[in-house]
């Protein structure tokens, strides 16, 4: 039998509804702070990542899907989408827009690609929910609305136990005299830290900070961080984000060694971590201010803040009972039982008024025996079981039956789609 490629999975139906609810909630939050949504596609120049992402990057560097095209062309399989969302930005002129107001704000949710060693909460193909403020103001309020909004979607989740942790790594001037100190330090101690650390220090020298291994951390552990070096503007602005933080009461940490995978952030860069029901993989969100992004694929200068989520981690994320609930909501409303040829045939009317009154209405074509059919109804977990022989049929009014607490009325079709309305599902 073929099976799904290394890395990637189906998600079926039985994880579905975990998957809406987050989606349900994500949406309901870009309605309230403003967010309108955006499609890209998935297939992207491969130049967008590199110059956007950047080449030192693991991201660009050892996990992307990038291929030349029968006519030469060099595509991939987005890693990520805050770059395609900066060239849909420009390629559309959306600065343009006057009803967008101050700033743009964009909104998405879609697959992403990275050739990642899988484990639990690492995949191949992967879904991200994300939003960018594009043409974002230097004002740090704008970077605590967007946390704040996080911190709605979390607890309307039921996801509290969560840690934000912030950091600021500097603008692109006082980058370059943080990465001479950091190649000078690192120099020496060359020779105990992996290739690919090498490959860090050519390239970009503050991406030795994504390194997990345990050689290397010890010299990381050595070096002064990026926080340590920041100008007085970067310092001020970061006082700044995190007392409007405080402002909207969400607690966070600094974690000055945090510099994040990605080479385009300037100042704030954020990740909320933690969550139980995650194994290694942890980090459920990840963003920043990436100031010049748009500049370097080439577009105007534009300022932009955002953030994206993983979808399957934050599905992991949702506690126990609360993915329990997701799932028997998904369950249909009524399962029709019918006793003999004439009820069959009613039961399609009636199965089609049901549905059309907006109730989940299941019903086999095959005729059972009383009990089997109630077996039936038990096993797809339906709701209620209607009744229908010939004696209801005539009297209009039909056995409705509560599965879960086995009470049993004969109601009419009106009265059943009230009763069954009403019953908050569970
Ligand atoms: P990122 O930190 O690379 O940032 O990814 C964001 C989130 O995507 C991670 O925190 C994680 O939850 C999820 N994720 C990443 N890789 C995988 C994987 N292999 N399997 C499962 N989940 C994964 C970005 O992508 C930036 N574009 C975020 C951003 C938006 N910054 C500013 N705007």
């Amino acid at each position: 039998m073929i099976q799904t490629v290394k890395g990637t999975r189906d998600l079926l139906p039985d994880v579905m509804p975990l998957w809406l609810r987050v989606e349900t909630v994500a949406r309901e939050a870009f309605r309230r702070y403003g967010f309108k949504e955006i499609r890209t596609p998935i297939l992207e120049q491969t130049e967008l990542f590199a110059r956007g992402v950047g080449e030192a990057t693991d991201i660009v560097h050892k996990e992307m899907y990038a291929f030349t095209d029968r006519n030469g062309d060099q595509l991939c399989l987005r890693p990520e989408n805050t770059a395609s969302v900066v060239r849909a930005y420009n390629q559309h002129k959306l600065y343009n827009d006057k009803t967008a107001g101050e700033n743009t704000k964009l909104y998405y949710i879609g697959p992403m690609f990275r050739r990642e060693r899988q484990q639990a909460g690492r995949y191949r193909q992967f879904y991200q929910i994300g939003a960018e403020v594009m043409g974002a103001s230097d004002d740090p309020a704008i970077e605590a609305e967007v946390i704040e909004m996080l911190d709605w979607m979390l607890k309307e989740l039921g996801i509290n136990d969560t840690t934000l942790l912030i950091n600021s790594v500097g603008d692109a001037a006082l980058r370059g005299a943080y990465l001479e100190t950091l190649r000078a330090l690192l120099a020496p101690q060359l020779d105990k830290m992996c290739s690919d650390c090498h490959h860090r220090y050519e390239t970009n020298a503050l991406r030795v900070f994504d390194c997990k291994i345990e050689s290397c951390q010890t010299v990381i552990a050595t070096l002064p961080t990026i926080t340590d070096s920041l100008d007085e503007a970067s310092r001020t602005h970061f006082e700044q984000f995190k007392a409007h933080l405080d402002a909207r009461g969400i607690a966070y940490r600094v974690n000055p060694r945090m510099v994040r995978g990605l080479d385009y952030y300037t100042r704030t860069a954020f990740e909320i971590v933690g969550a139980s029901g995650l194994g290694a993989q942890n980090t459920v969100v990840g963003g920043g201010r990436y100031d010049g992004l748009s500049e370097l694929i080439g577009g105007v200068p534009t300022k932009g803040f955002g953030f994206a989520f993983g979808l399957d981690r934050m599905v992991m994320a949702l506690p126990d009972a609360e993915a329990e609930r997701l799932r028997a909501s998904d369950a249909p409303d009524v399962f029709i039982v019918f006793l003999g040829d004439a009820a069959r045939q009613h039961s399609f009317r009636l199965a089609q008024q049901l549905r059309r009154a907006g109730l989940s209405v299941v019903l086999d074509f095959d005729e059972r025996k009383m009990k089997k059919a109630m077996a039936q109804a038990n096993k797809v977990q339906a709701r209620y079981a209607l009744i229908v022989g010939d004696n209801e049929i005539a009297q209009g009014t039909y056995g409705l039956k509560n599965l879960a607490t086995s009470e049993q009325e004969m109601l009419g079709v009106e009265a059943i789609t009230q009763r069954i309305s009403e019953s908050a599902k569970p």
